[in-house]
């Protein structure tokens, strides 16, 4: 039963329902399911309650040895999505994902493709940074992804971008080496994702850099075909 439906029946039962006032614009809306004290079938989530879960989030040994916690940033309701592996040194400092060298350089990768970073959804697999930028490990992985698919239902890009090996493999649930997974279309739950070369591993590795720019091409047609 929908939320429309359920409210109508609520409210020929004579049960008055009161929304908070966010539902007008949709961002909540499953307040009717709490008043009739019922159990959630379907859960509607929203970005404060979410926000408000990752900032003092202890589940995993990354909070032990972070500044803060990197929840994303941008535009909430983006057509693209980048997801990259962790927080870096400057990330953890500044609260927000890619501000450090790799980001500048994430920064004119969206510039080659027309999109300004306010125009799109920027997030991470962890939200805490690994000491020492190691890669995170997969428990961390397993226990901090479940805010990320609830960011990523929450902003329902069009496409999704994910940077590097660490975070493709997450994503995709897979072991393949990212040469294999670049230069392809993969899919979440119906969405489109391409897989790109980590901006990090770009500026060390130049020879790679046309790749990236196809992928980016590739997720770009992809945009395109959606919209068209
Ligand atoms: N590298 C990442 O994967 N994410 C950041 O936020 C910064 C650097
Ligand atoms: Fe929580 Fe994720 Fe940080 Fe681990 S990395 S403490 S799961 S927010």
């Amino acid at each position: 039963m929908d939320n429309a439906t359920r409210l109508q029946y609520l409210e020929a039962m004579g049960i008055d329902v009161w929304l908070p006032r966010a539902s007008a614009n949709h961002e909540q809306a499953a307040a009717p399911d709490a008043i009739a004290g019922n159990t959630l079938p379907e859960q509607i989530d929203n970005w404060e309650t979410l926000q408000a879960e990752v900032a003092p989030c202890t589940k995993c040994d990354l909070c032990k040895t972070r500044t803060q916690t990197v929840f994303g940033s941008g535009n909430k309701n983006a057509d693209w999505m980048f997801i990259g592996e962790g927080p870096g040194q400057s990330e953890d400092q500044q609260g927000l994902p890619f501000v450090g060298k790799a980001g500048q350089l994430l920064t004119e990768m969206l510039r080659a493709i027309d999109l300004d970073r306010e125009e799109v959804y920027i997030a991470n697999i962890v939200k805490c940074r690994p000491p020492a930028n190691r890669d995170p490990k997969p428990i961390e992985i397993e226990t901090c992804k479940p805010y990320l698919l609830r960011q990523i239902a929450l902003v329902k890009p069009k496409v999704i971008v994910v940077l590097g090996r660490v975070a493709a493999q997450a994503l995709l649930n897979t072991d393949e080496p990212i040469g294999k997974l670049r230069g392809k279309i993969h899919a979440l739950n119906g969405t489109p994702v391409v897989v790109v070369y980590h901006p990090a591993y770009l500026l060390r590795s130049l020879l790679d850099k046309p790749k990236a720019w196809a992928d980016l091409e590739l997720a770009l047609q992809t945009v395109k075909n959606i919209k068209g």
